[in-house]
């Protein structure tokens, strides 16, 4: 029987493929013949991925803490992948299909769309937040956390990247340091040692650091110092400044940039903080966080005010950061 045309074409370009890189296709192809059909379970890893959860306590509930924490970290990873597209103009590809890089130049389209993906998987992070606020017994919770200690959610390394991918460092120090620097932004070493996440693990009694953060900076402190010099001309806000000044003023992409800015900065951070709330606080006396740091007053958005894009706020919105206006449905209709 002839061979199909189509294939005959398809072998055609395999061979000019193997061929540029001066391989022999006849030996890729009695590969193919021996090598077994891709599986689901292989591909997907579900094996192994079924084996990474493992619990310090016999307490059941303990699963949905780390699955839940497991979940959301992929996600986080999902929100990275659009970070470093974004941050790189996108990806470049030939007329065949071939990704050969990435692209010159950023379309304001292409970063609207993607900025919409990391609202896409916020969305969806606080919307299912509730596994944590009301799909745990409280009684188990408040006995596994104790064998814990000192781990927190505070050490997420991926967290904290989001937002160095998202906004000028200087953004990211401690709201009453930043007033100090004048106009004068020092470098991203100085900038760090006054993160605003220092505040959330700053120990009550001694003013010390918790060793939650010591740990925390040991592991990843260089890693996010060489991220946020990376991302100084490729964070979010910078990306958008290099678009034209037409472009700058397009709603889609500046409501794109403000929902991220409620969704990462208000919405998650207060659902995440009910959970706080409803496991950690009884009557009137709380019961000392994880870390051993002062969660109530540092958790809180209005508290925090951590705004990627404060140039795209108000000053009265700047103001009223986290009071409660909820901004979802001002964005959803002009999109
Ligand atoms: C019952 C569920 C949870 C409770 C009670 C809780 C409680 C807390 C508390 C008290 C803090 C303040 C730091 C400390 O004292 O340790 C904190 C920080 C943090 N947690 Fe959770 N958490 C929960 C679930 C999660 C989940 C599922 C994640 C997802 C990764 C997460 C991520 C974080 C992050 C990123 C911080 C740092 C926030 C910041 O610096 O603004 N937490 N959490």
């Amino acid at each position: 029987m002839a061979m199909d045309i189509k294939t005959e074409e398809k072998i055609k370009l395999l061979e000019e493929k193997y061929g540029q890189m001066g391989q022999d296709i006849n030996s890729y192809l009695d590969g193919l013949l021996l090598s077994n059909f891709l599986t689901y379970w292989d591909y997907i890893q579900v094996e192994t991925l079924l084996t990474l959860q493992n619990p310090k306590t016999d307490f059941p509930d303990e699963q949905i803490f780390i699955m839940y924490h497991q979940i959301t970290e992929l996600y986080f990873k999902l929100a990275l992948n659009e970070f470093e597209q974004i941050g790189n103009n996108g990806p470049d590809m030939l007329p065949n299909g071939k990704m050969v890089g990435w692209k010159e130049k950023l379309e304001p389209k292409f970063f609207a769309e993607r900025v919409n993906r990391i609202n896409r998987y916020f969305e969806a992070l606080t919307k299912s937040f509730e596994i944590m606020v009301d799909g745990m017994e409280k009684e188990q919770f408040l006995r596994y956390r104790m064998a814990l200690l000192p781990a927190s959610g505070f050490q997420s390394a991926q967290y904290r990247k989001i937002e160095i991918c998202a906004t000028d460092f200087f953004n990211l120090v401690d709201k009453d340091v930043r007033p100090t620097y004048q106009n004068q932004k020092p470098p991203i070493e100085e900038m760090f040692k006054n993160i605003y996440w220092n505040k959330g693990a700053t120990e009550l009694s001694s003013g010390k650091k918790t060793l939650t953060l010591l740990q925390f900076e040991k592991k990843y402190g260089a890693e996010f110092v060489r991220l946020a010099n990376e991302y100084k001309t490729k964070n979010l806000w910078a990306k958008y400044k290099s678009l034209s000044e037409a472009d700058q003023q397009d709603q889609k992409v500046i409501n794109a940039l403000k929902e991220i800015d409620v969704n990462v900065n208000i919405n998650w951070p207060l659902m995440h903080y009910k959970s706080a709330v409803q496991y950690l606080q009884q009557n009137t006396e709380d019961i000392a966080a994880t870390g051993g740091t002062n969660w109530q007053k540092y958790l809180p958005p209005r508290f925090q005010k951590r705004i990627f894009f404060p140039e795209l706020w108000s000053a009265q919105e700047i103001e009223d950061w986290g009071k409660g206006w909820v901004v979802t449905n001002v964005f959803r209709d002009n999109k």
